[in-house]
């Protein structure tokens, strides 16, 4: 069922009573209480308790962070809050009432929107349509796009976010797909905006501008909940802090006065490393040699350009780069699942250019995607399955022709202990993990296959502080067994402390090459990422080393 038009906000003008605010006010002040959720307790069907006697107060018109490691519960309490789930027990005061969201569609009409950890949006659909579904003005029985599309300009002008009404979902990058989802929201009256970890698929630059975003939305007295692992964004952005841990709520805090430190100690209950310790590393020969590689995209896009560069045995090369530089081509390229490329990719000596999928990862090659529902897990299999997806076959799991169960189910629940990977038993279907703990699972197949190269493209996104120094560990670990290693990541903290050398890929080509890790100036960095600087030919061709 889609809203009538009498029930959109817009034409009931809630927005001008906003702007008349601002007018009286100034800076609306953030004092007042305008929802909280009192003992919250959440059982899921299969009798896990996700949320246990949580209370949650939210402020008008601040920018409240909620934190806590994976599986803590937090996109359950938010998926509470906006209606998609019920609880078992608590009761939600809205506006000083007492209120009943049974529904995501009651959730909105009460001003309460939600962009997800996944994004909801249909691919094939223009913005404009995607931005009216479920509300659509119809005339005559059929969607009215030129309504679609006037609303979309006018929610877009509103909140100063610009947008093509007419572009397809599917041609948008990530940082403006989440655009459309808060634009979405607002359009339908949110109040309160709730994001679920917003920048965990954004690049640096497309964090300011949502943080920009952000910072304008709680102007017009709107008010965030900003779910993120990322403490200093946190610390930027957020005016307090909720922190969970087990499903309860640990601690509340105001932000100025609580430091990253003790964030994570909150969240962990243990100290965290926030910077890895590292051992100079012992290069030997060259394992993966890329030389010469071009690669044109199937609309004639140019997206890698004459690429060389080596990985060693025992060493992490860091590739840094604003997203969208070609990173994930250069990853899909040497791991065989995008082909028609020239130029050579040799793994321990081979060319692997008339090789599959599979018989890369026979050389020793395992791979963690940057976009983990799509290639990294199948969602409706069980975490055993997952883990186990690439070694099944292998004679040590096999018992004559059948599957040697006893073996694989030992080896996978050896492997949910070490990496921490929170789930109720083996068999439980990865869709119903927590986020963090999806990627886990996929860390745990990539590292415990005694990897040759690795191939990590964003390895901790979405995971806590705590699983985040744990995955740094164990590739450090790999690399110091003599595993080459190419560490790709938006995260340039984590390029810098944990690469040997970095190359820096910009518009598809090797901008910059740095030797020594250590030597990097952050700023230099992000001039060779912007394209502001280049080094000669010669300098970067001590990216590639003998075989
Ligand atoms: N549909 C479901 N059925 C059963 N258990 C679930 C379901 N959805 C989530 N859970 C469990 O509830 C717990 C909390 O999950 P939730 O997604 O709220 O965590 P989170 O704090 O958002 O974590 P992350 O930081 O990894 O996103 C997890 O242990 C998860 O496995
Ligand atoms: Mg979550």
């Amino acid at each position: 069922m889609g809203l009538s038009q009498t029930d959109s906000p817009i034409l009931n003008n809630r927005w001008s009573d906003e702007v008349n605010g601002m007018e009286n006010g100034g800076k609306v002040q953030a004092a007042e209480t305008i929802l909280s959720m009192e003992n919250i307790t959440k059982i899921y069907s299969n009798g896990f308790i996700a949320n246990k006697n949580v209370n949650f107060e939210l402020r008008r018109g601040e920018i409240h962070a909620l934190a806590g490691e994976n599986g803590a519960g937090k996109s359950t309490l938010m998926k509470v809050l906006f209606g998609e789930e019920q609880c078992e027990e608590g009761r939600i005061l809205y506006k000083g009432k007492e209120v009943k969201i049974d529904s995501p569609l009651s959730a909105i009409k009460m001003g309460i929107g939600m962009v997800h950890q996944h994004f909801m949006l249909v691919p094939s659909m223009t913005v404009a349509e995607n931005m009216v579904l479920g509300l659509e003005p119809e005339k005559a029985g059929f969607l009215d796009k030129e309504e679609a599309k006037k609303r979309t300009r006018e929610v877009s002008e509103k909140y100063g976010l610009e947008i093509d009404p007419d572009a397809r979902i599917r041609d948008l990058s990530v940082g403006l797909k989440q655009r459309v989802e808060i634009l979405k929201a607002l359009l339908r009256g949110a109040d309160i905006l709730i994001l679920d970890e917003p920048t965990a698929v954004l690049t640096p630059q497309e964090t300011v501008e949502i943080f920009q975003e952000l910072k304008r939305l709680k102007e017009l007295g709107h008010t965030v909940v900003f779910i993120s692992h990322k403490l200093g964004e946190i610390k930027e952005i957020c005016d307090r802090i909720t922190i969970m841990r087990d499903g309860r709520t640990i601690d509340v805090r105001m932000v100025d006065e609580v430091s990253e430190q003790e964030i994570s100690r909150l969240m962990i209950g243990r100290d965290v490393l926030l910077k890895t310790d590292k051992t100079e590393a012992k290069p030997g020969s060259a394992f993966l040699s890329v030389k010469n590689l071009n690669y044109t995209d199937a609309a004639g896009q140019k997206i890698l350009n004459e690429i060389n560069m080596t990985v060693r045995k025992g060493e992490i090369l860091g590739v840094a780069g604003i997203e969208g530089n070609g990173q994930n081509e250069l990853s899909e390229l040497v791991t065989g699942m995008k082909k028609n490329r020239s130029g050579q990719i040799l793994i321990d000596g081979e060319d692997i250019s008339r090789k599959s999928v599979r018989e890369i990862r026979e050389l020793g090659v395992s791979h963690i995607s940057q976009d983990r529902m799509t290639y990294g897990v199948v969602a409706d299999a069980g975490v055993a399955d997952n883990i186990m997806a690439d070694r099944y076959y292998r004679k040590e799991f096999k018992k004559g022709v059948l599957l040697n169960r006893k073996k694989i189910c030992k080896e996978t629940d050896q492997l949910i202990l070490e990496y921490g990977v929170k789930c109720d038993d083996r068999e439980q279907p990865v869709r119903m993990l927590s986020g963090g703990n999806m990627q886990k699972v996929v860390v745990a197949r990539e590292f415990s296959s005694d990897p040759k190269l690795v191939i990590a493209n964003q390895p901790t996104r979405g995971i806590d502080v705590g699983a985040a120094e744990f995955v740094h560990k164990k590739l450090l670990e790999l690399r110091d067994k003599g595993a080459a290693i190419l560490l790709i990541s938006a995260d340039l903290t984590e390029i810098i402390n944990l690469s040997d050398s970095i190359v820096v890929l910009h518009d598809g080509a090797v901008a910059a090459y740095f030797e020594d890790a250590k030597t990097i100036d952050p700023v230099e960095l992000g001039e060779y990422m912007l394209g502001i600087k280049k080094m000669s030919r010669e300098q970067i061709g001590g990216a590639v080393h003998e075989q």
